[in-house]
């Protein structure tokens, strides 16, 4: 349990296959890292794999519903060594509070809520002293309009990671969320194109994130060196969360 083949610590990244956790994914092994996508799109699995490879990088994948706990902990006992887990699967689909139905809000929380725990838990049975869970919020955590059942999951994920964190401090396990803002990927790209526009409109910079510009902030909770962090939330979002509508 104690050693992956390549000698490399390992970090499994759900989600992995699209936008947040594909540039993750891509950071964490030009890092050093081997890395083990899990991830429901096969194809896209197979892709991010292949094309990573042929740059020499250490990524395997394993195409699995972040639900499927008994999958994910073959996965993990495959790799034989789990140091990080980022845990950015996610959906989102907009519809307003009388909208929404309880199939819709069940779905948005399995995937988005328990979709963390699973992992996150399944990782830090196997996590020896200094592992690192990296759970992916939102700033929607903090309230929006048009997508009730997405902010309720999103506040969900930062009680979710305060309280792994409390729970695994003993153990030194560093457990932190990141939280992005508008973010240019396949998620907010199935947004009507004058829809997305108008989001964009609303971000401080006019902008919205990379997915590189959050990966760059998971690339610091998962790194060794982050020990003593813990039970924190990062609000990467350009400073939109810092409000700005006067007093
Ligand atoms: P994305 O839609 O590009 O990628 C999400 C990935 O999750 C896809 O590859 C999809 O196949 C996978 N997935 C969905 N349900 C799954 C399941 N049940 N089992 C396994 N895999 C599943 O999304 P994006 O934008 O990269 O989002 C990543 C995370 O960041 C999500 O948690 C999202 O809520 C969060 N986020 C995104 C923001 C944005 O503006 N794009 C803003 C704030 C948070």
């Amino acid at each position: 349990m104690n050693t992956s083949a390549s000698g490399r610590e390992v970090a499994f990244v759900t989600g992995g296959a699209s936008g947040i956790g594909r540039a993750t994914v891509a950071r964490l092994a030009r890092d050093g890292f081997r890395v083990a996508v899990i991830d429901r799109n096969e194809k896209a699995v197979n892709d991010t794999v292949s094309t990573l490879q042929a740059e020499q990088l250490d990524v395997v994948g394993y195409a699995l519903d972040v639900t499927d706990r008994a999958g994910i902990a073959r996965a993990m006992d495959t790799e034989g060594r789990v140091d990080v887990v980022v845990c950015a699967t996610g959906v989102y689909k907009p519809r307003s509070f009388d909208e929404v139905t309880d199939e819709d809000f069940r779905h948005t929380l399995e995937v988005n809520l328990i979709g963390v725990f699973i992992p996150a838990q399944e990782g830090a049975r196997r996590m020896r002293e200094g592992g690192r869970i990296v759970t992916v919020s939102s700033r929607g955590a903090l309230g929006g309009l048009g997508f009730p059942d997405y902010v309720a999951s999103k506040a969900g994920v930062i009680g979710l990671t305060r309280a792994m964190a409390m729970e695994l401090r003993n153990k030194k396990i560093a457990v932190n969320s990141i939280a992005p803002g508008f973010t240019d990927t396949p998620m907010t790209r199935t947004m009507p194109p004058e829809q997305y526009a108008a989001a964009v409109e609303l971000e401080p910079g006019k902008a919205p994130a990379s997915p590189e510009d959050i990966a760059n902030a998971i690339a610091f909770f998962a790194s060794p060196g982050i020990r003593f962090v813990t039970g924190q939330t990062l609000f990467v979002d350009g400073g939109k969360s810092l409000g700005g509508l006067g007093i």
